[in-house]
Order: structure tokens, then sequence, then C-alpha cells
């Protein structure tokens, strides 16, 4: 979820392959559209880009890892966000999600995307 150019997902596309399949799904279509040439040029299948809600995620089918790198920040509500999206989860399926702090050394150039840590509970 919001791969933007693609420096994580074009890695995992690549490590899926031959059989797997990554969807990128952001909800900028020009990034897509760039995302997809990127693809393309690497020579790369696996990767099926989606232009997606702000709202909510909405794969094709359910999947085995949803991954998100300094996007966190962007949802304006996160806990309904991440509730929704269980249900696109394989039964053994994970979530992870990358984000940076607003202080310390990746700050400078990190600096607004990140959020403040919070206390969660796994369930
Ligand atoms: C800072 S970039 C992160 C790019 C990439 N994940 C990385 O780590 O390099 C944020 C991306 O998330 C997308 N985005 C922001 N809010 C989103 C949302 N609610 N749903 C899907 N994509 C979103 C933006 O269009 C952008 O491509």
């Amino acid at each position: 979820m919001g791969p933007g150019h693609g420096h994580f997902t074009l890695r995992l596309a690549v490590s899926v392959a031959p059989d797997g399949i990554v969807y990128a799904a952001d909800a900028d279509a020009d990034t897509l559209d760039d995302l997809r040439r990127a693809a393309d040029e690497r020579g790369i299948d696996t990767l099926r880009p989606i232009l997606t809600s702000r709202r909510r995620l909405e794969p094709p089918e359910p999947v085995d890892l949803i991954f998100v790198s300094a996007t966190y920040h962007h949802l304006r509500r996160p806990v309904p966000y991440f509730a929704g999206a269980r249900s696109l989860l394989r039964p053994t399926g994970r979530v992870a999600i990358l984000e940076s702090r607003l202080e310390g050394v990746a700050a400078r150039w990190m600096n607004p995307h990140g959020s403040v840590p919070v206390e969660c509970t796994p369930r």
C-alpha cells in the first residue's frame, strides 16, 4: 500500500517471482504509471498497479502481506483503515508497517514523512 516509486515494491515483486503477485495500491495515478514503467524496464511481470481509494484497501483477492512504508502517516483514520484491512488478509497473513519517527537521525530528510509512536495492543 502506497508503493510510491517502488523502492520496496519493485524488490518485493522480484522476490515473489515466478508465481506470486504484488498488488501495488496507490491513490495517485501518475505514481502508478511511473511504477508500471519502472517494472516494465526491469522485465518485472509480477507487479499489478491498482489505483485505490485513500480510505480503504481493495485488493482483488486476499493477500499474505500488507506492506506499508512511509505511508502510515498519510492515513487520516489509521485504526478503521487497518481494521477493514484485516478481512483482506489470508488466514496466516500479516501487516508490516515501516514508519519513521519525527525525531532522530533520519528526521532531517524524512520529515514530515513520519509519525509519533503510539502504544498498541496486539489482538
Ligand atoms: C512517501 S511515499 C512512500 C513511498 C514508498 N512506500 C517508500 O517507502 O519509498 C507515500 C505514497 O503513498 C501514497 N498514498 C498516500 N496516501 C495513500 C492512501 N491513503 N492510500 C494509498 N496510497 C496512498 C502516495 O501517493 C505516495 O505514493
